[in-house]
């Protein structure tokens, strides 16, 4: 019924930036000849960045799925990482010092560190940058290492979001993917996190895993929903080269549903969430009104960012670099010469540039505004991409309404495929 359900990876908050690397490597020359001005850069990729990332590679233990750059028992690291990270923060160009509206902590599990690390670092960052009074600064948690006291003094220090990586409340499934928590020591961390005073908490979700059933999907749905989150991500599971999952897989040992029930499960769980007031606002993300992630957004509008952390990735002055990747090396380097490695780097102008916010931009429900961003480029971007464009809205895929251009339904189903083209 459906072709490949392909949603790519790079929205998961701390991976994605990683994946862009990988994509950008694609050709973009028969672009060249219609691209006349787009070598100028955009004024919003020149400014300061006013968020920041901060990448903690620290897990209690490696799940099958994740490729991300985390580890398990490095924890006699910490002490020594954290000085690192702020060193690291503290090398930021002076001249390019604006204070932060939102910051996100990623990982890995940055909950595994204890208070008084997390504290440092956001008391670096405000020392740095300085925090807007209503930044929204973010944590992502494993449920197992949120414990209450840890959640009352970084609610206190200053972090207002909380991502908690629930992925299923089935406890089979949550075996099956190697997680280390329970659906009840879930359900603790997050009524713990409540009555430490987050007043916004997101859920990570996962679907499309070894061995589930559609039934099985909803009813963790279901069970979200009636847990009143003000934010979902839904990511549809990707088997990443070099993990367990991917291993086992070769070998014809990881019964995974098919594309058609993949899709099922995608369009199920969206009818269930815009059903219960989410709004669907990018492809893997439902919130509440008003309760967006503002620092995703960034991401989205190719805005530029601070990276700080071991592997991480930072966008600043049209710049795009990620830092050493081996969490020892970066703490060496940094703690030798000040600075960690430089792991890749390259700048994104014209063409590359334009491929990729349109690609980011039509993960999104808004879409491209067409016009906008030919202005913001200096050139007229629905002329060339008019024959993408017109295959694509023929297909039934990609709509144009006005200067407005978005994914339809459909067209949210292959936007891997479809996004690809643009680039
Ligand atoms: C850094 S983790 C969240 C915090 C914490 N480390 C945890 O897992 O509880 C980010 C999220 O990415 C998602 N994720 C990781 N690897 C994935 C994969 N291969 N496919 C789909 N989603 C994945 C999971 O939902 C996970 O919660
Ligand atoms: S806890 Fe999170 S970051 Fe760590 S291995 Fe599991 S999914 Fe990856």
């Amino acid at each position: 019924m459906f072709s490949p359900l392909l949603l790519i990876a790079s929205d998961r908050a701390a991976a994605w930036h990683i994946r862009l690397f990988d994509v950008l490597t694609l050709d973009v020359s028969s672009y060249e000849e219609t691209l006349t001005n787009a070598d100028t850069m955009t004024v919003s990729v020149m400014n300061a960045p006013t968020s920041a990332y901060i990448h903690i590679p620290f897990c209690a233990a490696k799940c099958g799925y994740c490729d991300f750059n985390s580890y398990a028992g490095l924890m006699p690291l910490a002490d020594r990482y954290v000085e690192a990270l702020c060193r690291h923060i503290e090398t930021a160009n002076a001249h390019l010092r604006a204070p932060l509206k939102t910051v996100f902590f990623g990982g890995g599990t940055p909950s595994i560190l204890q208070a008084r690390h997390l504290e440092r670092i956001l008391h670096c960052l405000r020392q740095t940058f300085g925090l807007d009074p209503d930044a929204e600064v973010t944590l992502e948690a494993n449920p197992e290492s949120a414990t209450f006291q840890k959640l009352c003094k970084t609610r206190e220090a200053g972090f207002n979001r909380i991502s908690i990586g629930a992925q299923s409340f089935d406890d089979s499934v949550l075996e099956s993917l190697g997680r280390v928590h329970t659906h009840q020591r879930f359900l603790s961390a997050l009524a713990d996190a409540r009555r430490a005073g987050y007043a916004n908490i997101s859920f990570d979700l996962m679907f499309a895993l070894p061995g589930q059933t559609l039934q099985n999907v909803l009813e963790t749905v279901r069970q979200a929903i009636q847990l009143a989150p003000e934010h979902i991500s839904a990511y549809c599971l990707t088997v990443e080269e070099g993990t367990d999952f991917h291993r086992l897989h070769r070998l014809g040992k990881l019964e995974l549903p098919d594309e058609d029930l993949q899709a099922e499960m995608f369009l199920s769980i969206q009818s269930a969430l815009t059903q219960a007031n989410f709004e669907h606002y990018e492809i893997s993300n439902y919130a509440r009104p008003g309760f967006r992630c503002r620092h995703n957004e960034v991401y989205w509008r190719n805005e530029p960012y601070w990276g700080f952390g071991t592997g991480a990735v930072g966008y600043v002055q049209g710049q795009r670099t990620k830092w050493e990747i081996n969490p020892r090396d970066y703490i060496e380097q940094i703690e030798q010469a000040g600075q960690p490695r430089v792991e890749e780097s390259e700048k994104l102008e014209g063409r590359a540039l334009l491929g990729e916010t349109i690609m980011l931009a039509l993960r999104t429900a808004e879409g491209i505004d067409l016009d906008s961003v030919s202005q913001r480029f200096g050139t007229d971007v629905a002329a060339c991409y008019s024959g993408e464009i017109q295959r694509f809205s023929a297909a039934g895929v990609l709509q144009r309404s006005g200067s407005t251009l978005c994914l339809t339904k459909d067209g949210l189903l292959l936007a891997n495929e479809i996004l690809c083209e643009f680039l």
